[in-house]
């Protein structure tokens, strides 16, 4: 069976295409689901997608990924990336691969967006690079994996 990577979403993300579009892009989260199922099928993959405006919603998505033992997260958890403590701790609970990403590159943003409490627990962070940063963790985690196998 296809190793499932989970794909959880923050605060606000539900707005994409029409929220700052000079900042975010004209992609809708629906768009980005799609091209991350394409890339997970050609990956060969599964993903679970979901976008959550509450900080727990966000905690009870990362506890199901632990608990059914998927093998990445990816997460792009908004503003709370930079003020939770809560998904930093749930994140600590997972064995998986975990990267996080961004679509704008927070580090040429307001100095409150230059800290992360999600980065300490990620393997990787990707930032910057829009809807297409979604695609690269996918491909960056399948990698990991293949190379886990083969060692
Ligand atoms: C974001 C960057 C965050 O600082 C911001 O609060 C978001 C989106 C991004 O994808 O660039 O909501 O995570």
């Amino acid at each position: 069976m296809a190793q499932r990577v989970h794909i959880l979403n923050g605060p606000n993300l539900n707005l994409l295409g029409q929220r700052e579009p000079e900042t975010y892009g004209a992609l809708t989260l629906a768009d980005i689901e799609q091209r991350c199922a394409r890339a997970a099928g050609r990956l060969g993959l599964s993903i679970a997608f979901s976008q959550h405006n509450h900080e727990g919603g966000l905690v009870e998505a990362i506890h199901a990924a632990i608990a059914e033992e998927a093998a990445g997260i990816i997460i792009n958890a908004g503003a709370y990336t930079h003020t939770s403590v809560a998904i930093h701790d749930a994140l600590r609970a997972f064995d998986g691969i975990i990267i996080e990403a961004h679509l704008s590159n927070v580090f040429a943003r307001e100095d409150f967006r230059h800290h992360s409490y999600i980065s300490p627990v990620a393997d990787g962070v990707i930032c910057g690079l829009g809807a297409n940063g979604y695609e690269l963790a996918l491909e960056a985690i399948a990698r990991r994996l293949q190379t886990t196998v083969e060692v």
